[in-house]
């Protein structure tokens, strides 16, 4: 079936009931990994609101939850690679432990640049979770990626939070443009 967001045309990739059951899984293994620990889910806005949203109440454990927002692909279907900074983490996350969820990793430029701005203010840990990775297009490589909900292809997708030129947030499932 085709689905109109904007001038473009997609067709379903990933129904929202495989999404659930990924991000249940990724919960677990999360709650298994910090154990112990209390980490703050680092909500990159906008894109990530409904992952994140999902992943937190899968987890039974204590977290906190925040966010920041940048930006990088700016209406378009591929990515700018300059990154605007449009809000930042109002708590101190020195000795925390940092979970960034982020809705897709495509070139890994917006992640990196948000590891390495972190980084100086001393987390005791940054690991990063994402919905969807495209390992094609990855130009940086990120070590701190742990959780990753799925691999596709490098093609353009809206849905479940992704937007293409803010429309098509609110699909459910995740949608590829159609060629
Ligand atoms: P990166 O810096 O190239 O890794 O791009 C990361 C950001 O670009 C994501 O947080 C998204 O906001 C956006 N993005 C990357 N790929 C897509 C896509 O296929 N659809 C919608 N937004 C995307």
């Amino acid at each position: 079936m085709k689905i109109p967001v904007g001038d473009l045309e997609f067709e379903l990739l990933i129904p929202y009931a495989q999404i659930e059951t990924r991000v249940k899984e990724l919960a677990k293994q999360i709650e298994t990994d910090y154990a112990d620990r209390k980490p703050v889910m680092v909500g990159i806005l906008t894109g990530s609101f409904l992952f994140i949203a999902d992943l937190v109440k899968s987890i039974e454990m204590t977290t906190e939850v925040t966010f920041v927002k940048l930006a990088s692909y700016f209406g378009g279907t591929s990515s700018t690679r300059q990154i605007r900074d449009d809000f930042d983490l109002t708590i101190d996350i020195k000795g925390r432990d940092l979970i960034l969820v982020e809705d897709i990793v495509d070139t890994g430029n917006t992640m990196h640049y948000l590891i390495e701005k972190l980084k100086v203010r001393q987390p005791a840990s940054i690991a990063v979770c994402t919905l969807l990775l495209k390992p094609e297009a990855v130009e940086v490589n990120i070590k701190e990626l742990k959780y990753v909900g799925f691999e596709i292809k490098n093609e353009f997708v809206v849905g479940y939070g992704l937007d293409y030129r803010e429309e098509g947030r609110n699909l459910l499932g995740i949608y590829r443009r159609r060629s």
